[in-house]
Formats: structure tokens, C-alpha cells, sequence
């Protein structure tokens, strides 16, 4: 099972028009409402594989419960506590002509028992996971170092952590020693301290970097790049796979969606160059998809097969 944590997740609203005018009225054409947050995502496409997961993390009020019938339909099985405030809504605008427009809330707070309460669940599902997923951003009110002691809490019980985060929450999550991180290549520079200028042997020095400073036993290192790929680096060497060649929508979740094809492909046996080659089609189906939807199993089944991975020496 994966169990999923999710402090800050939100209900996205993706609006659809033609040509987004500033200062100006636009027609919508269509509205999208989904369920997002890193862990949630990453829940979603772990789900439509088939690989149990549950959800753990914040959610109140209207949107909340939005979330939970979203999660409840996808078969996501759903342990987050329920808070006095209500989740966040994030705005995404979609208009065909590159990258959406996002606007996203800063979340709503969190009191100290509701903290106390999700300290509590974690400690009682940890032990049946095998892997945590960790990520995002956090809600006012939590702890700065939340990640640290969720991170811990996961280690102590003996399943696998991956992190995925950024800034202050990312750092705080690495005194938990996790075993996988994939961070892209901006978060990367933030991680090493240093520029990457997108270049090829940066990155894969980058990789090889984060790779020796982990401080798990099978530590995973995976940072995406976009429509240029990923490389990783891992105790069986350092990989690369070249992204597929696919007319890009909306690549929010595909970082979420390289995480949750990558674990799929981890727990049903297969080794991490093939999980990597899975991470990629993840990706890539999550980035043809439309605003804040994610990918669908038999679209990421026929990308796997168009994708490829090999060792760099
Ligand atoms: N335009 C694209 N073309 C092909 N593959 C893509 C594209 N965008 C993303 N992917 C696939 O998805 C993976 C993850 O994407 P990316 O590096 O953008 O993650 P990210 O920045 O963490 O995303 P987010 O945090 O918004 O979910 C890439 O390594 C690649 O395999
Ligand atoms: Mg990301």
C-alpha cells in the first residue's frame, strides 16, 4: 500500500477559453473540477493503476468534501481528517496557446489538535505502508518542520520515504533521511545551491551529487526535466530517459504522476531503470491531459511502450 500525505491539497478549478485577454472579459468554454495536492495526486494515478493506496492529509467544509467524493470514485481509500476550516481552491487558466496561468491559494489554518490528530493517524497507518509519499506545500499553522517529524514518523515504522518538495518544507523533510526524491531541475539548484543551466552533464552531476549526500540505504534520485527527460541516479548506476515526443496540454501532476508510475512499477516487482521508463509514460499521459487532469491507464500503458532508459557511464 502507498499512504499518501497531503497538508495542503486543494480543489482546482481549471478554466478553458481561447486566448486569455488581461484586463479584458473572456469567455469561458469549459470548467474543470478536480482534486489536486501533491499526495493526492500522486494517490490518483497510483489508484488508476491499480495499486491500493490510501490518503491521509487536511481537508474541511464544502471543498472537502468535494475532494473526498473524487477520492471515494477512484478508489482511494480515505483517511484525512477533517478540519473547521475549508480547503483551499486553486484557479488554473487553460488557453491553448502554452503553459496555464495558475493562481494558488496559500491554504487556510490548521489548529494545534488537528495537527495533533493527523500526528496520530500517520503513526497508526505508517506500519502497513511500504511506501510514504511525502510533498507540497504546507498550510498555516503546522510546525515548520512538519515534514521532519511525518518524515521520521515513516522511517520508524519501517516503510520507504519519498519527498517531494521545495524550499523550507523540503529541507525540513530531509533530516527524515528519505529514500527517493525527485526533484525537478529548479529545485535541484535550490538543493545543491548552485545553477544547473539545464545542461545535460550538470544535471547528471547534480543527480550523482544528491545521490552521494543521501543518507538512505538504497537511496533513489530522480530529477525530471520536463520535456527533456529525467536522469536518476541509484546503487545500480545513473539512467536517463528521453521524454516522449507528445503535444503538450497541461503538465501540472506530472512530476506527482512520474512519482506514482514509478512506485506502481517499484511494488509490482520491476527494477528501477523499467520503474523510470513507467515514471516518464506517467508523466507524459498526465502532461497530453487537459488542465489539472491526470493520465489514464491505457494511455500510459501504450506511452510505456514508446519509452525508453539507458545507463550513462
Ligand atoms: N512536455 C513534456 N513532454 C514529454 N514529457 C513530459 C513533458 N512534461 C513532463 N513530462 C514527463 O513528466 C516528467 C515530470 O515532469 P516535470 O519535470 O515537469 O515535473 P515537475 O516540474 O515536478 O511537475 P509538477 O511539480 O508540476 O507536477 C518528465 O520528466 C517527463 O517524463
Ligand atoms: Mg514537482
Amino acid at each position: 500500500m502507498i499512504l499518501t500525505i497531503t497538508l495542503n491539497p486543494a480543489l482546482d478549478q481549471t478554466l478553458l477559453v481561447t486566448g486569455l485577454k488581461p484586463h479584458d472579459t473572456n469567455r469561458i468554454q469549459e470548467v474543470q473540477t478536480d482534486a489536486g495536492g501533491k499526495g493526492i495526486n500522486l494517490s490518483r494515478i497510483a489508484a488508476e493503476l491499480g495499486t491500493q493506496t490510501t490518503a491521509t492529509g487536511f481537508l474541511g467544509g464544502g471543498t472537502g468534501g468535494f475532494i473526498r467524493h473524487v477520492m471515494k470514485k477512484q478508489g482511494i481509500i480515505d483517511e484525512c481528517i477533517e478540519t473547521s476550516s475549508e480547503t483551499r481552491t486553486n484557479f488554473n487558466v487553460e488557453s491553448g496557446d502554452g503553459p496555464p496561468t495558475t493562481f494558488n491559494a496559500k491554504g487556510n489554518a490548521v489548529t494545534e489538535r488537528e495537527w495533533l490528530q493527523l500526528v496520530a493517524k500517520v503513526t497508526e497507518l505508517a506500519s502497513s505502508a511500504k511506501w510514504i509519499a511525502l510533498g507540497g506545500s504546507l498550510p498555516p499553522g503546522l510546525p515548520e518542520d512538519a515534514f521532519g517529524i511525518l518524515g521520521q514518523i515513516a522511517k520508524h515504522a519501517g516503510a520507504k520515504l519519498v519527498l517531494d518538495a521545495d524550499g523550507a518544507p523540503m529541507q525540513a523533510g530531509l533530516t527524515a533521511n528519505p529514500d527517493f526524491i525527485k526533484p525537478n531541475v529548479r529545485e535541484a539548484e535550490r538543493l545543491l545551491n548552485r545553477q544547473l543551466f539545464s545542461s545535460r552533464d550538470a544535471i547528471i552531476q547534480a543527480a550523482r551529487d544528491l545521490f552521494a549526500q543521501a543518507n538512505a540505504s538504497e537511496p533513489i534520485v530522480v530529477i525530471s526535466r520536463g520535456a527533456e527527460g529525467a536522469i536518476m541516479c541509484c546503487a545500480q548506476g545513473t539512467f536517463e530517459t528521453t521524454a516522449l515526443p507528445i503535444h503538450p496540454r497541461s503538465t501540472i501532476g506530472s512530476g506527482d504522476s512520474m512519482i506514482g508510475g514509478m512506485l506502481h512499477a517499484i511494488l509490482e516487482g520491476n527494477d528501477l531503470p523499467t520503474a523510470l521508463r513507467y515514471g516518464n509514460a506517467a508523466g507524459a499521459a498526465t502532461a497530453t491531459s487537459d488542465g489539472t487532469h491526470i493520465g489514464q491507464k491505457q494511455d500510459i500503458l501504450d506511452l510505456f511502450e514508446k519509452t525508453s532508459v539507458h545507463e550513462i557511464k
